[in-house]
C-alpha cells in the first residue's frame, strides 16, 4: 500500500445552507448535527441503542447493541428479533399515510401507474404467499433479474417479508454473470421478466437466465418465476417455469412477516474487488435498514409529504438502500423509472421531476454529465425549460462530483435553491456514510464534507495512524456501524483480508485514497486499488482482463483506467494476440469483435472504450505488469517515470501508438 496519493486542486468555493432549511430540517444547524456527534462519542452504544428503538418496529428487543467478541465479524442487536418488510410496509397500515402513495411508477413509453402503501402491502403478501405456498422459506437464496418495475420492489420485499435472501443482479449483466452468482449463493429460486423496456426497444431477460442456469452447476434452482413485461417470446421449461400472474392467481393479500434475527442476511450483493471474482457482500436485517432509514431522514431531510426519486436501478446497492427499503420505511412517495434518461429525448428527467413534483432528486455525476452536454445543445431538453420549483433537495453519488458539474446542476437544476448532496459510501457501507447535511452543511463543490454522527470516519497512513490535515492518505472508518458488511458470502477470509487488513488497527478500509482539508472536510481522491469507476459503478481489472484472456485469440490482456469526461473513466485495454501484431482495418475489427466479447462475458458496461495492441505487456523483471506506466500510456501523455526496472522498455513506444 502506498501513501503517495497526489492531492488535488482545493476548491474555495463555499454555499452556506439555505436559511429556510437550516429552520425545519430535520437536523438543525451545525449545533443539531454537533450534539448527535458528541452523543455517539460520548457512549455509541446508548445512541445506536436509542436510534433502533427510536426507529424499527421489534418483534423481540434486543438487550444487547453491539457484539465485537468476534471482531471484525460484529454483530448488531443480536438477540432482537424484527422484519424489515413489516418495517417498511404494515408498520403504515392504519396510518395517514396507507392511503398515500408508495410508488409512482413511470414506464418507458410514459405510462403511469400509482400504488398506495396499502395496495403495495397486499402486493407483496399475495407474492409472498405464493413464494410460501412453492415451499420456499427462510434462509433460501433468490436470485433477482428483473427491470426496474413495481415487481422488482415487490419481490425484494417478498422476500424480506419471508427471511429469503435476495440476491438481485443488474438488468445489465450477462449471463455469464448470473450463473456466477446463481452458483455462489445456491440460489434455489429464480425471479425475472420476460423482457425490459428500455428506450422504446425490449431487451430478453429471461433467455440470459435460461442460457445461465443451462452452464451447470445451478441445480438448487427449483423455480423461475417470470414477470410479462413486453409480452415477447420465451422459452418454457415446464417442470420449472411460472409466470408471475399465474403464481399470485387466489393467494390471500394476507402474510403474515416473517420474525428473523437482526444479523439475518438480508440480501447478498455483488461488487468487484481489484482481484479475483466479484465479492458476495452480505448485509444484515435490522443494521441495514436502520441506517438506510436514518439518512433518509437525515441525510436527505425526507419528509412524509415528500416525492423522493433516487434514479439508480435496483442492481445496485443504490436501488437498495434508497429504492426497495429506505424510502418505504421513511412512508414517502417515490418514483420509480423504468427507462433512460435519454428517451424519447434527454429532457426525461427534468420533465418527470416537473409532472411529478419531485422534491428530492438524487443521481449520479455521470448522468448530470452527459445531461449538461446535451441540455446546453439543445434548450428544448435543459432544465431551465421546465418547472423544477418543487426541488428542495438534489443528491449526487458513485463517484466525485467535479467543481464543474456540481456548479452546473446546482444553478441549473437546483435553481440555486437546493443544496447538492455529495453523498459518499459503498456497496459495502450499506447507506451513507461522508456527507453534507441539507440544514447543517456549508457546502464545497467537489467535497463529499463531513461524517454522518456515529460514523468514525479518518484519513490514516500505513500503520493506521492519522495524517495531518492538508495530507493523503487511507480512508478508514474506525468504529463498527449498524449497516456495515457482515461477511463477504461464502469467504470470511477474503472479507478480514479485504477490509479489515492487520496493520490497520483493526479499521475498515474503505479502498479509497483521501484527504481532509483544514475545516475537516473529506475530499476523495479515488481508488488505491485496481478498482475503475465508470458512470459510478465499480469495475475490477482482473474481471476484464480474465474476461479478455478467456477469447481464444488473447494470450495476455491488461486493463487500466483514462479518466473521461462523462464517465469518470474509461475502460483501456492492451492486448497481446495470440499471432502477429494486427494492423490498420484489421486491428479494428479485432478491437471490435473483442469490445463485443467483454461486453457478452459481463456486461456493456464493462466494454473497453479503447483497446492496443502490443508484442508484449510493459513488466518488471519479476513479471509483474506495470499498470503505473499504462495508466501514463492510456492517457497519451509521456512517460517520464523511470522505467529502468522494465524487463522489455521498448514496449511502452510501440503500445502509445493510437492504431
Ligand atoms: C466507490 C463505491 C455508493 C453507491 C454507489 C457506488 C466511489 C461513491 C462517491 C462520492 C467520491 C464516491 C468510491 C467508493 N464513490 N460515492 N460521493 N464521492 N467517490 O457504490 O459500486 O460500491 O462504489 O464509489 O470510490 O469506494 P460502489
Amino acid at each position: 500500500m502506498t501513501t503517495e496519493i497526489e492531492s488535488i486542486l482545493v476548491e474555495n468555493r463555499v454555499f452556506p445552507p439555505p436559511a429556510d432549511l437550516v429552520k425545519q430540517a430535520n437536523v438543525s444547524g451545525m449545533e443539531g448535527y454537533q450534539a448527535l456527534c458528541d452523543e455517539a462519542k460520548r457512549d455509541p452504544d446508548a445512541f445506536w441503542a436509542r436510534l433502533a428503538n427510536e426507529n424499527l418496529v421489534w418483534t423481540k428487543p434486543f438487550t444487547q447493541v453491539l457484539d465485537e467478541s468476534r471482531a471484525p465479524f460484529y454483530k448488531w442487536y443480536p438477540d432482537g428479533r424484527m422484519n424489515v418488510s413489516a418495517n417498511c410496509l404494515d408498520k403504515h397500515l392504519g396510518t395517514p399515510a396507507e392511503n398515500r402513495a408508495a410508488i409512482l411508477f413511470e414506464a418507458d413509453d410514459g405510462q403511469v401507474t400509482k400504488v398506495t402503501y396499502k395496495e403495495l402491502h397486499a402486493r407483496v403478501s399475495q407474492f409472498a404467499n405464493a413464494l410460501k405456498s412453492l415451499g420456499y422459506q427462510a434462509g433460501e437464496r433468490a436470485i433477482i433479474y428483473l427491470p426496474m418495475s413495481i415487481e422488482a420492489v415487490v419481490a425484494m420485499q417478498a422476500c424480506a417479508r419471508l427471511g429469503i435472501i435476495h440476491s438481485v443482479v443488474f438488468g445489465g449483466f450477462s449471463s455469464k454473470s448470473i450463473h456466477e452468482r446463481t452458483v455462489d449463493v445456491g440460489a434455489s429460486l429464480v425471479i425475472t421478466a420476460d423482457a425490459q423496456m428500455r428506450g422504446g426497444k425490449s431487451i430478453p431477460l429471461k433467455d440470459a437466465v435460461d442460457e445461465a442456469l443451462a452452464m451447470g452447476g445451478c441445480d438448487a434452482v427449483r423455480k423461475v418465476i417470470t414477470y410479462k413485461r413486453a409480452g415477447s417470446d420465451v422459452q418454457w421449461h415446464a417442470d420449472r417455469d411460472l409466470w408471475w400472474h399465474d403464481v399470485i392467481q387466489g393467494q390471500s393479500t394476507d402474510c403474515p412477516p416473517v420474525a428473523v434475527d437482526a444479523d439475518h442476511p438480508l440480501f447478498i450483493l455483488y461488487t468487484s474487488g481489484s482481484t479475483g471474482k466479484p465479492k458476495g457482500v452480505q448485509h444484515s436485517s435490522a443494521g441495514f435498514l436502520l441506517w438506510s432509514l436514518m439518512t433518509m431522514k437525515w441525510t436527505f431531510d425526507a419528509k412524509p409529504t415528500d416525492v423522493f426519486w433516487c434514479t439508480a436501478d435496483v442492481g445496485w446497492v443504490t436501488g437498495h438502500s434508497y429504492v426497495a427499503y429506505g424510502p418505504l420505511a421513511a412512508g414517502v412517495t417515490q418514483v420509480v423509472f423504468e427507462g433512460v434518461p435519454t428517451y424519447p429525448d434527454a429532457g426525461r428527467f427534468w420533465k418527470m421531476i416537473q409532472e411529478h413534483k419531485v422534491t428530492i432528486f438524487y443521481t449520479a455525476p455521470t448522468a448530470i454529465r452527459s445531461l449538461t452536454k446535451l441540455s446546453e445543445a439543445d434548450p428544448k431538453v435543459h432544465p431551465k425549460s421546465f418547472d423544477l420549483s418543487t426541488l428542495r433537495i438534489i443528491g449526487s453519488v458513485g463517484e466525485p462530483i467535479n467543481p464543474e458539474a456540481w456548479v452546473w446542476y446546482y444553478n441549473n437544476v437546483g435553481g440555486q435553491r437546493c443544496p447538492v448532496i455529495d453523498t459518499w459510501w459503498q456497496t459495502e457501507t450499506g447507506a451513507h456514510m461522508i456527507t453534507p447535511l441539507p440544514g447543517v452543511t456549508p457546502l464545497k463543490p467537489g467535497s463529499c464534507t463531513l461524517p454522518l454522527p456515529g460514523i468514525d470516519a479518518a484519513i490514516v497512513d500505513e500503520t493506521g495512524e492519522e495524517v495531518e490535515r492538508g495530507k493523503g492518505g487511507f480512508l478508514v472508518i474506525r468504529r463498527p456501524w449498524p449497516s456495515m458488511i457482515r461477511t463477504i458470502w461464502g469467504d470470511p477470509e477474503r472479507f478480514k483480508k479485504t477490509y479489515f487488513p492487520e496493520e490497520l488497527k483493526g479499521y475498515y478500509l474503505a479502498g479509497d485514497g483521501a484527504q481532509r482539508d483544514k475545516d475537516g472536510y473529506f475530499w476523495i481522491m479515488g481508488r488505491i486499488d485496481d478498482v475503475l469507476n465508470v458512470s459510478g459503478h465499480r469495475l475490477g481489472t482482473m474481471e476484464v482482463e480474465s474476461a479478455l484472456v478467456a477469447h481464444e485469440m488473447v494470450a495476455e490482456a491488461a486493463v487500466v483506467g483514462r479518466p473521461d469526461d462523462t464517465t469518470g473513466e474509461a475502460v483501456v485495454a492492451f492486448v497481446v494476440l495470440n499471432g502477429p501484431l494486427p494492423q490498420g482495418d484489421q486491428a479494428a475489427a479485432v478491437a471490435k469483435q473483442l469490445r463485443d466479447w467483454v461486453a457478452k462475458e459481463i456486461g456493456p458496461i464493462a466494454k473497453p472504450r479503447e483497446i492496443r495492441f502490443g508484442e508484449n505487456l510493459p513488466k518488471t523483471r519479476s513479471g509483474k505488469i506495470m499498470r503505473r506506466l499504462l495508466r501514463v500510456v492510456a492517457k497519451g501523455e509521456p512517460i517520464t517515470q523511470d522505467v529502468s526496472t522494465l524487463e522489455n522498455p521498448g514496449i511502452l513506444e510501440q503500445l502509445a501508438q493510437v492504431r
